[in-house]
């Protein structure tokens, strides 16, 4: 059981361009929800908000149940990271500490051999078996020998700047589908996944009881798995988000009608800004040889500097 509750967060980039402007998005308990939107919109760092990497200055990211996340770009963590500290890396947070742990201890102990850094490493693999590591191994090897077919004993010590693209994708999908956690974030999953890969992706998240968030920009996988679909679109103040309460099956159609109707509202926008400036003008030609008018030249640009304000829709 899990959920996740964006609510009107809005955010900057470091030189003071807005990305994000009041963004909401609930995803339910169970629900499959693609983010979709033009590059740069601001999908990663919405993604980067949800799972901790960035911080959320304005608005709120909560929900419940535990959290597991593929970032976009696995093959950009530094070069000799293994395979066994990108599992570790999507574990959840009391394996991953204990796993790295034992790593740190172990090197040293390898590096000064003395009495207490023996010690150390004998605690870290208590510590190691205590949070569960010994059948988290267990789960590892089903998910290194799903993705590269090789066992966990063997494959743990490859780096991952050895493997492919989609054999790093597939390595972290398998350990966070097959995972204990509840709901996933996951960013761009199916890029670099050949064609079965992906018809693998779909039947997996069709199947799986997890809450997703997912970004992608393959038609068919969001045909096949979105529930809903929430847009992130371009604009002035930042990207906005409108959310397709349906299927992608119905998302063109619900697109170009709500296209419509903000052309029709811009459209009337427009009118009654002509109008309002007219009235200015009007006001401001009487104005200049009837001093009865001042008021009412001032309420008149009142009116048009809000509606300005407001901007258009
Ligand atoms: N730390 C950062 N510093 C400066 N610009 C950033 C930073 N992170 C993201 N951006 C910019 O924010 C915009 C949105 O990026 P991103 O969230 O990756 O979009 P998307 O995933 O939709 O393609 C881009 O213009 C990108 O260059
Ligand atoms: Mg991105």
């Amino acid at each position: 059981m899990g959920h996740l509750d964006i609510a009107s967060v809005s955010h900057w980039l470091p030189d003071g361009r807005p990305l994000l402007h009041e963004v909401s998005l609930r995803v339910g308990d169970g629900a499959k929800v693609a983010l979709i939107g033009p590059n740069g919109t601001g999908k990663t760092t919405l993604v980067r908000m949800v799972s901790g990497d960035e911080l959320v200055r304005e608005g709120t990211v909560s929900g419940s149940g535990s959290l597991g996340v593929m970032r976009q770009f696995i093959g950009s963590i530094r070069d000799e990271t293994t395979v066994r500290e990108l599992l570790l890396s999507v574990a959840p947070p009391a394996i991953r500490d204990a796993g790295l742990e034992v790593d740190r201890t172990e090197l040293l102990m390898m590096e000064r051999e003395s009495e207490q850094d023996q010690m150390d490493y004998a605690q870290a693999l208590v510590d190691w078996g205590d949070v569960g590591g010994y059948d988290w191994e267990t789960g590892a090897d089903v998910v290194t020998m799903a993705a590269l077919g090789v066992p966990y004993e063997k494959a743990q010590w490859r780096t991952v700047a050895t493997l492919s693209g989609g054999e790093q994708k597939r390595l972290v999908l398998e350990a966070l589908l097959r995972g204990p956690q509840d709901v996933l974030v996951l960013d761009e999953p199916d890029n670099y996944l050949d064609v079965p890969g992906k018809r693998w992706l779909e039947e997996q998240l069709v199947a799986s009881p997890k809450t997703v968030l997912f970004v992608s920009h393959d038609r068919e996988l969001l045909d096949h798995v979105a529930t809903r679909i929430a847009t992130l679109e371009p604009g002035r103040v930042g990207s906005s988000l409108w959310v397709h309460p349906g299927r992608f099956a119905t998302y063109q159609q619900a697109r170009e009608d709500r296209n419509a109707r903000l052309e029709e509202a811009l459209r009337r926008w427009d009118e009654e800004h002509a109008k309002l400036k007219a009235l200015v003008i009007m006001y401001r030609q009487k104005a200049a040889y009837n001093s009865d008018m001042a008021a009412r030249l001032q309420a008149a640009e009142t009116r048009l500097a809000r509606f300005v304000e407001a901007g258009p829709p």
